[in-house]
């Protein structure tokens, strides 16, 4: 009856990183024949017992207050009776192991000997790289640490917790520790360091044993971001950890770095930058250098230091090896060159097996295109991204090697440097390996349509390819955590995944990058190059005088990701947790957007005399501070003109301000009524209110003209409530227009693609609706499916129509935003409580479609929902739900169609059909 106990999103924690964990459940939809829960027993062995709780809550359920002890594994289960029923169901068990309590970590950073990280990369991306030196010269080896200890008896039970400033992989008597790859993960280093647990039980033994570890740049000192530029945290690399051994007895020994140690920087990976790539000389192996028996003795000492750095537990997922892809073909290119074709754009690296003499060096260039003549072409330009690895053969036999501490944004491998055994190589020799955080990728969505199904799974590949450490516009290019990137795309993300934990660390970084006036950087982590937090910290927010890009931080759209993240987080994970963690932050935000309207009036009427009432509206909207406005707007996007890219945060600046603060009020309401803060909510309301109100009265003329006319001011008007009501009419008709006018083809940027169909929705246009969604020629979405892409691009037409291929990225999930429409409207699920607790079911059945088929992973367990046209009849449909156990949904037939039985049905959870008919 009880599946898929979980604590705060996670089966099994090695280290839960909260004293206050939460229960959920998922009760078997079948068994459960309809029935919701009516109340549980949960036991934490040791701590509580709840008894019969009379309670329909089955998910997050809060019970612990703050009773759990760090460092403490805990066995709990659960038990329910359903509604009618007074009989309890079967027990259901699990358990959770608490994090140690950081605040007193033993271990000082073991830093090894070592040549400090060299300064590299620009402070502009626009200036050239002073340090000109090549990859072999410029970066240094990893570091490789040996550490041995005795033990008088193998243990009953042991945990590692290591981190370190760098990337590590561990290993103990020889044998990797655990799977992860790239630990600890990148955050903002200065302010947060995960640590990782590790069950290491199995790997240790009576007698001597060699904790041992390889430490790379990573994103700590290693290149990252848009400048490239190098050691953003720090120029040294040092490791820590406490290794705890539990005896029979239950003595714990713990065993940390000490001056015993010793590092060399002579073994085989002779650098390795995540942007840059890794170089490895398999003949620098050292066979056995992480067991007992190794002589060491030419080895250095190391240093240690203390450490007083805030140390966390690591929150979600770690990045893993998530997937492999086998290469497609080797291809030899009108150029000559040898190329390697995976056949998906991913993130990753390549593993190659290969024959070879001692002392072959194999070149390795990533790129995600070929060009229009299927020549490699590296669209990735920029200081630093080389994306270069090198591998140098040990000789004598097939060998096999993956990089270590680097990944790539790529679909095509040039390779150069193959032995010669007379001809290409065989793609057998190559598989991707695909890097991601390790998220449940439990959505599905499919049709009918060929072309719709692929721009889904171009999305999820996108997806996959930026949810890697932290949420990232681009795999290659800059590998940054934009904040308007993942406010935009969040809510298609949770169809396909559960994010929840992911994102809630991600948000953990954002939180402590705030400033203190409120304001949220564009980026989290902030690239220490781009850190413009000189503001003083005041609490008034400053003005940045050029309006160049350079002088924006904050941005409309990019900041509010601290309100609209959560808000997406509470509404379909249906985890209102995220909101109190956030609130604080949240309030602190739109609280500086106040501020800074105030403060700041648009440039043009600084100084003109403006009516009170003119002047009173400005200081209430946010539209005098420059922003990144409706970034990447396709009609002001010129590829031949670098500058153009500027045109649209010109144009718009002053509009999306408005939109998002009073968008960001609204949602702050919603949400302080979610937690029980009235007073609040009310508050936000007529905050929000005032804004609107502001903006019609300074923005709209009689006949409901804007002055902008770009689409994407009159979506985010229509999307965002801003437009009253007798004015409806006119902005809804100049909406059409512009899509007339532009041959129904989109024209909205960054911040309001993703509100286009739902405005057209809205305003009645159906019809325009699909004619977008299905548009084929640029910009659209199919028309990058039409020409062979396999994520989303960042450039509409980042391959012209004529072919000519552009150096963008190939991998930008921003505008697959619309893979939310897929579920909500053309499979027609949507929460109507939170967590799809409550669902509404309504899908798109005049569109062009037989059949779609949605799978929705919820917190009480998946939700299926598919509808078929029949063959005999194409104005009837069958709907057929898949319910969670202890959830429910209503089918509501679109206009123009009716249930067979009634206007609308209601179900219960388990499995259900419904027909649909037309009239
Ligand atoms: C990034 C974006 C980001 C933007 C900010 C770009 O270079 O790739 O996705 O949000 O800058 O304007």
């Amino acid at each position: 009856m009880l599946t898929h106990l979980t604590v705060e999103h996670a089966t099994t924690p090695l280290a839960l990183h909260t004293r206050r964990p939460r229960f959920s459940w998922w009760i078997d939809p079948d068994l459960a024949d309809g029935r919701a829960q009516a109340a549980y027993q949960v036991i934490v062995d040791g701590v509580i017992d709840t008894g019969r709780v009379e309670s329909a809550e089955s998910a997050y359920v809060d019970v612990l207050a703050d009773h759990v002890a760090p460092s403490t594994r805990y066995d709990w289960r659960v038990r329910l009776w359903l509604q009618g029923s007074d009989e309890p169901s079967e027990w259901a068990s699990s358990w959770f192991e608490t994090a140690r309590d950081l605040s007193d970590w033993p271990a000082q950073w073991l830093d090894p000997a070592q040549e400090p990280v060299t300064a590299d990369g620009s402070m502009s991306p626009f200036a050239p790289n002073p340090n000109t030196a090549a990859p072999e010269d410029k970066l240094h080896p990893p570091a490789m640490i040996r550490q041995e200890f005795t033990l008088d008896e193998a243990p009953v039970s042991a945990r590692l917790r290591m981190t370190a400033q760098g990337v590590y992989q561990a290993e103990l008597n020889g044998r990797p520790v655990g799977d992860e790859v790239l630990a600890p993960g990148y955050e903002g280093y200065h302010k947060l360091i995960s640590v990782q647990t590790y069950d290491v039980t199995d790997q240790l033994q009576a007698g001597a044993n060699t904790l041992g570890a390889i430490l790379g740049d990573g994103w700590f000192a290693g290149r990252i971001a848009f400048t490239g530029l190098s050691r953003q945290y720090g120029d040294r690399l040092r490791l820590t950890w406490v290794l705890e051994v539990t005896d029979a007895e239950g003595r714990v020994r713990e065993i940390l770095p000490d001056s015993t140690a010793r590092s060399t920087h002579h073994g085989p990976i002779r650098y390795a930058d995540i942007f840059i790539g890794e170089s490895y000389d398999a003949r620098r192996e050292l066979p056995g250098w992480g067991a007992p028996g190794f002589d060491a003795s030419g080895w250095d000492k190391v240093e240690l230091a203390d450490v007083s750095e805030n140390l966390v537990p690591f929150v979600g997922e770690p990045v893993r090896r998530v997937m492999e892809v086998p290469a497609v073909e080797v291809i030899s290119t009108p150029a000559g060159e040898c190329v390697v074709d995976f056949g998906q754009v991913l993130a990753g690296r390549v593993r190659l097996t290969v024959t070879g003499e001692a002392g072959t060096t194999i070149t390795l260039e990533h790129a995600e295109v070929l060009d229009a003549h299927g020549n490699f072409l590296n669209n990735i330009a920029g200081c630093n991204k080389d994306q270069t690895d090198h591998y140098t053969l040990r000789g004598g036999g097939p060998e096999t090697w993956e990089p270590t501490f680097t990944f790539h944004g790529f679909r095509y491998v040039r390779l150069t440097g193959w032995p010669d055994t007379g001809g290409t190589p065989d793609a057998s020799a190559f598989t991707a390996v695909v890097l991601a955080s390790d998220l449940a990728y439990g959505g599905e969505w499919e049709s009918s349509d060929p072309r719709l199904n692929q721009l889904h799974r171009n999305v999820v590949w996108s997806q996959r390819a930026n949810l890697l450490a932290v949420p990232t516009d681009c795999p290659q290019r800059e590998r940054a955590g934009w904040t308007g990137d993942i406010q935009i795309f969040a809510p298609a993300a949770t169809n396909n995944a559960d994010v929840t934990a992911f994102l809630s660390r991600w948000l953990r970084n954002a939180r402590a990058e705030q400033w203190d006036d409120g304001m949220v950087p564009i980026i989290v982590p902030m690239p220490r190059g781009m850190d413009f937090s000189d503001n003083g910290g005041d609490g008034t927010p400053k003005e940045r005088p050029d309006d160049e890009i350079f002088d924006i931080d904050g941005a409309a759209g990019w900041g509010d990701a601290i309100v609209f993240v959560p808000h997406a987080l509470w509404r379909r994970a249906g985890d209102l947790g995220v909101v109190e963690d956030n609130w604080d932050a949240m309030v602190a935000w739109i609280d500086y957007q106040t501020r800074a309207a105030a403060q700041f009036l648009p440039k043009r009427l600084r100084d003109t005399e403006l009516d009170p009432a003119s002047r009173a509206n400005h200081e209430i909207m946010w539209n005098g501070v420059f922003n990144f406005g409706d970034w990447l707007t396709p009609s002001l996007s010129d590829a031949t003109d670098p500058q153009s890219i500027m045109i649209a945060p010109r144009r718009t600046s002053e509009y999306m301000g408005p939109f998002y603060q009073g968008q960001s009020l609204t949602l702050m309401a919603e949400m302080a009524r979610a937690t029980g803060r009235e007073a609040e909510a009310s508050d936000y309301e007529r905050r929000a209110g005032d804004v609107r109100r502001a903006w019609a009265e300074e923005y709209l003329d009689a006949e409901g003209r804007i002055p902008e006319p770009l689409m994407g001011v009159s979506v985010l008007a229509l999307a965002f409530g801003f437009v009253p009501d007798e004015h409806m009419d006119a902005v809804r008709a100049h909406l059409v227009q512009t899509l007339h006018d532009n041959g129904d083809r989109l024209d909205t940027g960054f911040l309001s693609v993703a509100h286009l169909l739902p405005a057209l929705w809205s305003a009645g246009e159906t019809d325009l609706a699909r004619t977008v969604l299905w548009q084929p020629e640029t910009p659209s979405w199919l028309y990058e499916v039409d020409h062979g892409a396999t994520t989303i691009w960042e450039s509409w037409d980042a391959v012209k129509p004529d072919g000519t291929v552009g150096t963008s990225s190939f991998n930008h999930y921003a505008f697959g935003c619309v893979d939310d429409w897929l579920f909500t409207h053309l499979a027609g699920v949507r929460e109507s409580a939170p967590g799809f607790r409550e669902s509404v079911i309504t899908p798109d059945l005049d569109a062009p479609l037989d059949h779609v088929r949605a799978r929705i992973v919820t917190p009480y367990g998946p939700l299926e929902a598919r509808w078929r046209r029949r063959e005999d009849n194409p104005d009837a449909v069958d709907v057929k739900l898949e319910l969670p156990g202890n959830t429910s949904a209503t089918v509501l037939a679109p206009p123009g169609w009716r249930c067979t039985e009634s206007e609308e049905a209601r179900f219960g959870s388990g499995r259900h059909a419904v027909r649909l008919v037309r009239g």
